[in-house]
């Protein structure tokens, strides 16, 4: 696959924020923080707010690297490598993220076409919510190859459970290999048949530490992953410094073309025997997008999971005028 971030129209270090809320603003600090980008673009239908972000940020800077940081427009994105979108309502206490689904299928529809029409020809990363379906709004709205369109997706949630799994088995999460698959949301799966931690099944490496109640574990730990988010927002109303850094990793795999697995939303053709829907599947992430999907081993239980997780998906989409 060609690198499209070698086209002498990008620049392969720009990077635009679409939405300026606390989701978006706290992840352009943590992308200026590692210093992966020499300009920044914040826009939001809030004017105000991305001026006043991209001044704060900027204000960071002499402790980061020199990179330009300001609030612009449509037109200033033509170039960027990677645009990020995280504009829209965000969850109140006690909503799912799916119930926002009508009010940010709206905002997308004005901010996808403009997108397009910038002549913007990098990678488009959803961050909104509800993450899957409105990656796939974006992919039918732009246009754009299915390469070039990912969500956030569960990137974020197989964060929060290598974090839970390290905490219960007392070790460095970054050894734990887990995936958080399908939704990023109600219906999310764990999959345990792949977990291991620096090659040990996780079962057989919670015995090594002790730990023998492997049923009630699991199902306690993938509990807390999908719960979190509504947790922290009954605390403090919104999460934010979780998916910035989520959002982080995955810019700067496309911005360093690593090659990276991660698990992020993207279009599932027949995988798992799920078509036509944005999902979360580990795959290869380049300059170029999303290049090979890796299909992981599911055990009956996980798969026909999965396969729920999408159709709840598909009744949504199907009822969206698009
Ligand atoms: P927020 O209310 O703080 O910010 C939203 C921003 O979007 C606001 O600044 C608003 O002015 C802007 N906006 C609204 N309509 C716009 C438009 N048409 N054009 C440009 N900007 C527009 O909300 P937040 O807490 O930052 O959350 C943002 C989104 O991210 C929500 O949908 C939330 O559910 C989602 N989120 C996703 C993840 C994930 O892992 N995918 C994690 C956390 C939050
Ligand atoms: C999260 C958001 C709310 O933190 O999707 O998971």
């Amino acid at each position: 696959m060609s690198n499209i971030l070698e086209n002498a129209n990008i620049n392969p270090r720009k990077i635009a924020m679409v939405g300026c809320g606390f989701v978006g603003s706290t992840s352009v600090y943590a992308i200026m923080q590692s210093g992966i980008a020499s300009e920044i673009v914040l826009i939001d239908a809030d004017q105000n707010r991305a001026e006043g972000e991209a001044m704060d940020i900027s204000h960071a800077i002499p402790f980061s690297t020199t990179q330009h940081i300001y609030a612009g427009d449509y037109r200033d994105i033509k170039d960027a490598a990677l645009v990020i979108v995280t504009a829209g309502a965000a969850q109140k206490p006690g909503e799912s993220r799916l119930d926002l689904v009508n009010k940010n299928v709206g905002i997308f529809k004005s901010i996808i076409p403009q997108i397009r029409d910038s002549g913007f020809g990098g990678i488009l990363m959803i961050v909104s919510n509800p993450v899957d379906i409105l990656t796939y709004v974006a992919w039918k709205i732009s246009g754009f190859s299915k390469e070039r369109v990912i969500g956030s997706g569960t990137v974020l949630d197989s964060a929060r459970l290598k974090y839970m799994l390290g905490e219960h088995l007392d070790v460095d999460a970054r050894n734990v290999h887990a995936y958080v698959i399908g939704e990023h949301g109600d219906s999310e799966i764990v999959a345990w048949s792949s977990a291991d931690v620096s090659g040990v099944n996780v079962n057989q490496f919670c015995e090594i530490r002790g730990h023998f109640q492997h049923e009630s574990s699991m199902k306690k730990i993938a509990d807390d992953v999908k719960n979190s988010a509504y947790e922290i927002i009954e605390k403090k109303h919104a999460t934010y410094y979780g998916v910035a850094s989520a959002v982080r990793r995955i810019a700067e795999v496309i911005l360093k073309d690593e090659k990276s697995i991660l698990p992020v939303s993207s279009l599932m053709e027949g995988e798992y025997g799920i078509s036509d829907i944005y999902l979360s599947m580990p795959a290869v992430v380049t300059s170029s997008g999303v290049e090979t999907k890796v299909h992981i081993d599911l055990s009956y239980e996980e798969l026909t999971n999965l396969q729920n997780s999408a159709n709840t998906l598909k009744e949504i989409l199907g009822k969206l005028d698009l």
